[in-house]
């Protein structure tokens, strides 16, 4: 790029694919990329205090955004925060039980507790996020672009009515199928404030966006239509496209969305993001002309040694073969256990093996 505006991107391979735009190679980033798995990151963690601390910390936010940027040559930084976000601004209060995972003081126990909730004003509630937002960009310098993130309607909805993580979801199923216009209320009011949520953060400085429907795989096949994918189209429609002449592209990642992948493509979405137990390849032939796709490595792979990485790497880029469109990542989150090396393996992988397939 020739002029040296600071928001001028420095690389924008990211960008251009999630546009199936040409690039020169497949860019790589990984999702959960700042985390545990580092101990520059444990480091900053034990300074903040909690993880909620650490969210809160502008200073300490952006610099564990920015930590495996300068680990790896990864195509694009993601902001550090979290999904449980908007539950925590709409008062159910949330913290983190050493071991447990995230836990709600207040989960919604009552037809009255959703009837309460009201839409959250981002700017006004979550103005911690949009710090960081707007710092961690001006930090990047145009170095690669930030993705602003939040979670589905319906992935948020589980935390808020289980109060934590579930493995089979009982209180919200029983609600989808005995109450479903109760159900709907809350989602309605959830994608309105994803949706705010997501504009606030492109406002103050995000470049692209993902939504996370990590629960959306539990689902049936209707219930997934008409319980998520249904509020994340209504997010994606009320997204602003633009921002600094450039478009926002948004990525959807459905986990265990394999089979539902034309009707996310027809949601308006500029990509999709894979789990691993799809065929990268297959995917593209039912929907590749329509999106970029983004994925799909197992993140298991990361315990296996180097060179099994990189084949495992080489079978992913053949399988989605030559052309644009295709966002390297893991499946899903990367794992507290991982070897930073194995991280750094599959990174370089991607650099030197898929220049091959953009000639
Ligand atoms: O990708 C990134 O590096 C950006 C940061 C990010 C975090 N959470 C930081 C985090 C993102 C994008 C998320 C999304 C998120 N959070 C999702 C959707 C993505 C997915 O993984 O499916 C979900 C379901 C959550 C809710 C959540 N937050 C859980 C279940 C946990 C506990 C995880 C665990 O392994 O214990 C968190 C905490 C959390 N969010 C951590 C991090 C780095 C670990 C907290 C710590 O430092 O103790």
């Amino acid at each position: 790029m020739s002029d040296n505006k600071p928001s001028e991107l420095k690389n924008d391979r990211f960008l251009r694919a999630l546009l199936r735009q040409p690039v020169d190679r497949t860019p790589v980033w990984m999702m959960r990329q700042a985390g545990r798995y580092l101990p520059e990151y444990r480091a900053s963690r034990a300074e903040a205090g909690s993880f909620m601390d650490l969210c809160r910390n502008t200073e300490l936010a952006c610099e564990v955004t920015l930590q495996p940027l300068e680990r790896y040559p990864l195509d694009a930084a993601i902001l550090f925060s979290d999904i449980l976000t908007i539950p925590d601004a709409m008062g159910l209060g949330l913290y983190f039980a050493e071991g447990e995972g995230p836990k709600f003081h207040k989960p919604l126990r009552s037809a009255a507790d959703i009837e309460a909730l009201e839409v959250v004003n981002s700017e006004r509630d979550l103005d911690y996020v949009m710090n960081a937002v707007s710092t961690i960009r001006r930090e990047l310098n145009g170095r690669v672009p930030l993705i602003g993130f939040s979670g589905s309607p319906w992935t948020l909805a589980t935390y808020m009515i289980e109060g934590g993580s579930s493995k089979d979801f009982a209180r919200c199923k029983e609600m989808l199928y005995n109450r479903p216009e109760l159900m709907h209320q809350l989602l309605t009011v959830l994608a309105d404030s994803v949706t705010d949520y997501l504009n606030t953060q492109i406002r103050a400085g995000a470049q692209a966006v993902q939504i996370f429907d990590t629960w959306g795989g539990a689902l049936s096949h209707s219930a997934y239509r008409e319980f998520s994918l249904q509020y994340m189209q209504r997010i994606l429609s009320g997204l602003i496209k633009e921002a600094d002449g450039r478009r926002v592209p948004a990525i959807l990642f459905t986990k265990g969305g394999g089979q539902w992948l034309e009707a996310m493509a027809d949601t308006g979405a500029d990509a999709l993001g894979l789990d691993w137990t799809t065929d990268i390849g297959s995917a593209r032939a039912r929907v590749g002309d329509r999106v970029a796709l983004q994925g799909n490595l197992d993140p298991s792979v990361l315990y296996a040694s180097p060179k099994r990485i990189r084949e495992e790497v080489e079978a992913i880029l053949k399988s989605f073969g030559q052309g644009n469109g295709h966002i390297f990542n893991l499946g899903h989150g990367i794992t507290p256990k991982v070897d930073p090396a194995h991280a750094g393996a599959m990174i370089e992988a991607v650099v030197e093996l898929s220049a091959k397939y953009h000639a």
